[in-house]
């Protein structure tokens, strides 16, 4: 088992530690708490898991760093690099992808100046390729930080990334 040290767990903030303290509680295994412990450290600490984060967080649920990474990295909510300000999400399952999926995602690639999986040279978007996001009835889709833009065209694509800051 990892050694579960006051070091290892000092490299939480002392907010992030008391939170998945209390968080633990609501589980019958502490490692149940894992998944939204990580989602917390992604939204506190600058929006993606680095291998530091990971394994700090290993440490608090007294984990091995490579189960954590191994949970980080299975789930494509979770960032393992640094990301862009913004985050665009384009599903290619098959109900967005049989309503144009590919082209929002051509589109959403000119405006947004990245590839598939890349950040853009400014900082301003990451863009992934997700699995379904669960809007199949108004496909296509894109999700632009979360917000869902459903029933779009390509042209919408432009308008909606242009709208950010
Ligand atoms: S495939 Fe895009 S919402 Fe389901």
């Amino acid at each position: 088992m990892h050694e579960v040290t006051h070091e290892t767990r000092n490299n939480l903030p002392p907010t992030l530690v008391a939170e998945f303290t209390e968080l633990c509680t609501h589980y019958p295994e502490r490692r149940a708490a894992l998944i939204p412990a990580l989602h917390r450290c992604q939204e506190e600490l600058g929006g993606w898991l680095s291998p530091e984060t990971l394994e700090a967080v290993a440490g608090f649920f007294e984990l091995e760093p490579v189960e954590v990474f191994g949970v980080a990295s299975f789930y494509p909510m979770f960032h393992l690099r640094p990301r862009g300000k913004h985050l665009v999400s384009v599903c290619h399952n098959i109900s967005c992808d049989l309503r144009g999926a590919q082209d929002i995602l051509d589109e959403a690639c000119k405006a947004s100046g990245c590839t598939p999986g890349g950040t853009s040279d400014d900082g301003r978007f990451t863009l992934v390729r997700v699995e379904c996001q669960g809007a199949c009835t108004s496909a296509p889709m894109l999700a632009l930080d979360g917000v869902y833009h459903e029933g779009i065209t390509p042209e919408d694509v432009h308008r909606i990334l242009g709208g950010v800051q």
